[in-house]
Order: structure tokens, then sequence, then C-alpha cells
């Protein structure tokens, strides 16, 4: 009983102390509240937005979401930036472009008192380490340029060694015979469309007086008279001539040379090619693919990629007779009569340069030829074609 008493003392005292606390507060001046009516007015603002709290909070979180909504939409692009998409069949000015170490730009010029117009010039790809080919081919089908003086001039490309002790050597050898051209990119396999499309980009650049243009590579037979003599015969226009087939199959087996990830190129057939080891075509021709190439993406196989700008173009490829890809059994007779054949010896490219058949009967040498051609050693067939036609010395 006093228990309760006692509690309901207290609790009573205590409500009159907070009523005398309340009065006296009251009664007190309110300096701090006084001092500024703004602040009295600030304070009635968050009473008023007291009112409508849920509101805010609403709103707040609308905020947070849109704000989360949007970081992570940006989130998921980046994801998707960073994920690699299949080569594009077109771009806007995707192509590297080319820069020269060693321009060699008089290779080209008339100025020379022997000089003569210039009809073929000659691109042949090399790497720093073939010093001896390029030395055989010196002595043998380039000889015909006389220097870079005659009707035919060539140029010998390389790109930028990753042994700089390479990079010097070969431009001693540049400025030696002034018959090679130095791009600044990485001398690899994977790059060899570079180097074609710098060398186009130099040809129309420093030798545009050129009427035809020839790639080919440093292993190479390449009858430079016979060439010469049948190039107005082919009535080369809108067109790439050479050993030319109008499509061809992807490689997808991963242990292939030529393997190709669906990445790289999604489609399962290419538009064709002319084997890199000795295509033909003429300066305008050249220049339209110099023209279109800035648009059409990368892709590391040379011949597939001027295909590829030839087939954008509206172009065609022509297969032509005497243009091998591989390897045709020597004999130095039976070289006179084709243009090209590739992987040959030191030994037989001087063979077949010597002047050894020049008064043989042609009917032998047709007969050689034709012979050549029914042999099964000529790996001609179409399923060899394919495995064949890319081989190049420029391995990795
Ligand atoms: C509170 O709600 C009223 C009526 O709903 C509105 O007019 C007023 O703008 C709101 N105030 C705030 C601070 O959101
Ligand atoms: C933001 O969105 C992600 C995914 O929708 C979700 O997992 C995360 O909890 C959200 N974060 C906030 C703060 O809402
Ligand atoms: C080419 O130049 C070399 C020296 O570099 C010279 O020996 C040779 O006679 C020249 N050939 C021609 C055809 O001018
Ligand atoms: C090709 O050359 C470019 C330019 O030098 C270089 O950045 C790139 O790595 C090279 N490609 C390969 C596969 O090495
Ligand atoms: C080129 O010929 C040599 C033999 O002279 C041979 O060992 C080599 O495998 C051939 N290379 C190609 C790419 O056919």
């Amino acid at each position: 009983m006093s228990g309760i008493r006692l509690a309901f003392l207290i609790v009573l005292c205590l409500s009159s102390l907070s009523i005398i606390a309340i009065g006296l507060n009251l009664l007190l001046p309110r300096p701090v509240i006084k001092a500024s009516n703004r602040r009295t007015s600030e304070f009635e603002s968050i009473t008023d937005e007291e009112k409508n709290i849920s509101t805010l909070i609403d709103l707040l979180r609308n905020t947070l979401v849109n704000l989360n909504e949007s970081v992570t939409t940006k989130a998921v692009h980046a994801k998707k930036a960073l994920k690699p998409t299949a080569r594009p069949d077109q771009c806007v000015s995707c192509f590297p472009k080319s820069s020269y170490i060693f321009p060699n730009y008089n290779v080209c010029s008339t100025e020379h008192p022997r000089s003569q117009d210039v009809k073929l010039l000659l691109l042949i790809f090399t790497t720093h380490e073939k010093t001896r080919n390029r030395k055989a081919l010196r002595k043998t089908w380039t000889s015909i340029a006389e220097n870079n003086t005659a009707r035919v001039r060539y140029v010998f490309l390389l790109g930028k060694h990753d042994d700089h002790n390479w990079n010097k050597k070969a431009l001693a050898e540049a400025k030696h015979y002034g018959d090679i051209v130095i791009s600044d990119f990485r001398e690899v396999y994977k790059n060899l469309t570079l180097k074609t499309i710098s060398g186009f980009q130099w040809a129309a650049g420093f030798c545009p007086n050129a009427k035809y243009i020839m790639k080919t590579d440093d292993d190479m037979w390449v009858n430079t008279p016979k060439l010469l003599k049948n190039l107005d015969r082919w009535h080369i226009s809108k067109e790439v001539v050479g050993f030319c087939l109008p499509v061809d199959d992807v490689h997808r087996e991963k242990d292939s040379r030529w393997y190709v990830s669906p990445l790289e190129y999604p489609h399962s057939k290419y538009p064709g090619f002319c084997s890199g080891t000795g295509y033909v075509t003429t300066m305008s021709v050249m220049q339209a693919i110099v023209g279109v190439s800035p648009h059409i993406p990368y892709f590391f196989l040379e011949d597939i990629y001027v295909a590829i700008c030839i087939k954008k173009l509206g172009y065609t490829l022509r297969r032509l007779r005497g243009f091998y890809n591989d390897k045709v059994p020597f004999d130095p007779c039976m070289y006179q009569q084709m243009i090209t054949s590739h992987n040959v010896t030191m030994w037989e490219l001087e063979e077949a340069w010597s002047p050894k058949c020049s008064g043989t009967d042609i009917a032998k040498e047709t007969y050689h030829l034709k012979h050549a051609i029914s042999h099964k050693k000529m790996n001609i067939k179409f399923p060899l074609f394919k495995i064949t036609s890319r081989t190049s010395n420029l391995s990795p």
C-alpha cells in the first residue's frame, strides 16, 4: 500500500516539476529564437516537411534506384565492350595507318638518264634473315630492273625486327642496294596484311607511274622477262590475276597454320583469293584497294584480305596459266615457260635464269610443262590448293 502511495507521490512531484519547468521556460527570455525570425521560419518549414516525410523518402528511394540502374547499365555496357566481338565486314577508318622507317622513295624515279618508263613494280615480301634469298634474287630475276632504272622496278618489303641488330643490318642493306622499303610494324606472320597495305600505299605514293604491280615472295621463281612480255596481252582490268581460286573454305582446325577463329572471321567461306606467292594487278586497281582498305577491318591472311577488298570494289579474281603457288619440279627449260614457282633453291634460280634454254625447241618445253601439270607431284589438285596456297617463308 505504502509503496504505491510513494510511487504516486513521486510521479506527482515530477509532473509538478516539469510544469514548473515549462512555466519557467515560457517566462524566461528566448534569445536564440527571438534573435532571428529566419531561424523560426526554418523551424516551421522543417515541421512542414515532416508532414510529407514519406513523400520525401519515396523521392529519395526513386532517385537512388535510378542512380543504381544507370550505374548498373553502364557497367553492363563496359563489360560488353571488353568482350571480343566478331570481325565486322566493314568499319569506319579502322585499318591501322602505315608509316615508314626507310621509305626509299627513289625506286621509281625516272630522273636517271638511262631511266625508262615504269611498266611493272615488283613488291617482294622478305624477312631480315633472308639475306641469301635477296642476294640470289638480285643476281637473277630482279636483275632485269638494272638497279631500278629499267621498265621493271622492285622493292623488298620489311617490317621491324624484335632484335635491333637485324634492324641495323637491314638499314645498311637498304642504303647500299636502294631496293628495300622498311615499314614501321612488327615483323610477324600475323602482320603480313600490314606489309601488303603499307607496300600498296608506298607504291601509290612513290611509284604511281608503274602500270602494273606484282606481289610476290623472296622464295619464288618469277619469270620476269616472260611476265613483262605478257602483261599487256592479259588485258587486266578491274581484276587481280595469278593463281586464283573463286571461293575457299575457312580453316577451323585449331592445329592448322591458317586456323581462323569464328571471331576473326565469322563466315564459313572466303571470297576466293589469288595466292600471295604471286599475283598481278594494275596500278589503278591497287589504288582502289588502298582507297577501300581503311574501311575493311584487318585480317591477317593477306591474299584473303586483298580478295575481300576486291569483292567490296565489285572487281574480280582471274586464274592464269603459268602461275603456280607450289613448287613445280625443277627443269630449267620448263621454268622459262612458266611465270611462278614456289620454294626454289638458289641453285635452281640461277639455273633457271641462265640462258641455256633460249634456243631450245618450244614444243619440247611445252611438252615438259604439260607433263609437269598432269603430274601428281605438282599438288595442283583442288583440295591441295587450300593447304599449299598460302605457304610462305614468312613464318612466325
Ligand atoms: C507537402 O505536401 C503538400 C501537399 O501534399 C505539398 O503541397 C507540399 O509541396 C509538400 N511539401 C514538401 C516539402 O514536399
Ligand atoms: C543495385 O542494383 C543491383 C542489381 O539490380 C542490386 O543487386 C543492388 O542491390 C542494387 N543496389 C541498391 C543500393 O539498390
Ligand atoms: C648495279 O649496281 C652495281 C653496284 O651496286 C653495279 O656493279 C652494276 O653494274 C649495276 N648494274 C647495272 C645494270 O647498272
Ligand atoms: C603487328 O605490328 C604492330 C605495330 O608494330 C604491333 O603493335 C603488333 O603487336 C604486331 N602484331 C603482332 C601479332 O605481334
Ligand atoms: C621447301 O623446300 C625444302 C627443300 O628444298 C623443304 O625442306 C621445305 O619443306 C619446303 N618448304 C615449303 C614451304 O614447301
